[in-house]
Formats: structure tokens, C-alpha cells, sequence
């Protein structure tokens, strides 16, 4: 069976002071349909580098990164968003909510974007099985923070994309509102099939997953 990710011999380098930072050096590894991978590793190992690769927000050095038949590396800017909108959902760290849109409005955004139907009525359904149903009309600055990361949350898996990319989408929660992130993103990827591949400093959550990649200066352990 053809794997969902592929990355080969990635590396990705910084220019900084005409000094030359290997942030990823040769990373290799592939991720099947439906897998649940952690990715962990100390501050500054690459691992916000390796999810925004992934994602198409950043180019490779040299490597290649196949996304089902693409090859995320190899495409052009428009290509790459197209995929990103449908089939690849990003949750950060700090939600990235548009701050003058309420919660219903951060959602059906991205559903109006890809010309879909009803996008307001779909929002409502996935902010009502979030707990949010109350809070539709709030803005991001109205909401605490576990509440704003399940908006972002529902606005980057309303289009049932097949991949999730979180980058420590908990790291700004406490342990009860940890606990409903991960439920929430475990239970989407079981119900729709789709894999996840999760950067966390949580071990007790980085063991939820299938499997553990562990990042070291750059390079997989
Ligand atoms: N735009 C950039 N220009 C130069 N160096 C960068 C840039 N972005 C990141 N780096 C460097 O790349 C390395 C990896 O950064 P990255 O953000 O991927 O680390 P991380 O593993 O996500 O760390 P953390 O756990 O603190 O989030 C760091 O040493 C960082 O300083
Ligand atoms: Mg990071």
C-alpha cells in the first residue's frame, strides 16, 4: 500500500550572518494512512521546522516530501495552499485565530473559502460538538485559551483534511483542557481515518501515539 507521507533525505538550512544553520539534516521517515505519530525532541531540535516543511509553509534545502501522489516539495505556491485548505489541517501552539472574527466566523471561513455549502450551519455543528455551542458569537479575546484552541481546532479539521500537523497544540492549556484537545484530535482521526502527526513536550500525551519520533540537533534518533 502507498504511504500517506514520505520524506527522503530532507534538509533544510539557514542563512543567518553568512552562517549556514543545518536545521533538519537527512530526515527520513514515512507515515501510513491512519498512523498517530508524536514528534518529541529538546528546544531548537527542529521540530516546528519539521511540521512547517510538512505543511508546505516552508521549502526544503534539498529532499524530497511526497504527500500522497505530490510532491509537496516540488510545487508551486497555489498548489501547495490548495492541498493545505483540503487535505492537510494545522493546529499551532498559538491559535492563529482571526481576531476580529468570531468563533462561527473563524469556521466557516475556511469552509466558504473552499466554496462549500452551508458553511455557517457546518460551523455550528462542529463548535456544538466542541462544547462551544454557547460561544459562537465570541471573539478569539473573548475565549480562554483552551476554548480558542478548540476553535482553531475546528477550523482546521472542518474540511476533514486526512492529515493533522500540531505543533504542541496543548502548550498553552492546563492539564483538564490538555486532556479535551487530545480527545478531541484522537477522536477525529479515528472517526475520519486520518493521521496525525503531533509535536509535544507531553509525554503522558506523546504516548497516545502509535509511535514516537524523537528529534535530536537536527537529525531523527
Ligand atoms: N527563520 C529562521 N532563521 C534562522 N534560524 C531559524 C529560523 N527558524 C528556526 N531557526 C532555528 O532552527 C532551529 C530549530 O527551530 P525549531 O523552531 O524547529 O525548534 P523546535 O524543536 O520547534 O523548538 P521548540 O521546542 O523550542 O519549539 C533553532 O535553532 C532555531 O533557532
Ligand atoms: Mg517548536
Amino acid at each position: 500500500m502507498t504511504k500517506l507521507l514520505k520524506l527522503t533525505d530532507v534538509n533544510l538550512n539557514y542563512n543567518t550572518d553568512n552562517n549556514l544553520i543545518n536545521v533538519l539534516q537527512d530526515v527520513s521517515f514515512e507515515v501510513d494512512y491512519k498512523e498517530t505519530i508524536s514528534v518529541v525532541g529538546e528546544s531548537g531540535s527542529g521540530k516546528t521546522s519539521l511540521i512547517m516543511l510538512i505543511g508546505g509553509l516552508e521549502k526544503v534545502s534539498s529532499g524530497k516530501i511526497k504527500f500522497k501522489n505530490f510532491e509537496i516539495s516540488s510545487l508551486k505556491e497555489d498548489e501547495i495552499s490548495e492541498i493545505r485548505r483540503k487535505d492537510i489541517g494545522i493546529v499551532f501552539q498559538s491559535f492563529y485565530l482571526i481576531p476580529n472574527y468570531t468563533a462561527i466566523e473563524n469556521v466557516s471561513l475556511a469552509l466558504e473559502i473552499n466554496k462549500i455549502k452551508d458553511p455557517i450551519n457546518k460551523a455550528k455543528e462542529i463548535l456544538d460538538k466542541f462544547g462551544l455551542g454557547k460561544r459562537l458569537n465570541n471573539l478569539p479575546s473573548q475565549l480562554s485559551g483552551g476554548e480558542q484552541q478548540r476553535v482553531a481546532i475546528a477550523r482546521s479539521i472542518v474540511m476533514k483534511p486526512e492529515l493533522i500537523l500540531a505543533d504542541e497544540p496543548t502548550g498553552n492549556l492546563d492539564s483538564e483542557n490538555s486532556e479535551l484537545i487530545s480527545n478531541i484530535l484522537f477522536d477525529y482521526v479515528k472517526e475520519e481515518n486520518a493521521s496525525l502527526i503531533m509535536v509535544t513536550h507531553d509525554n503522558k500525551l506523546a504516548n497516545l501515539s502509535k509511535r514516537i519520533i524523537k528529534i535530536k540537533d537536527g537529525k531523527i534518533e
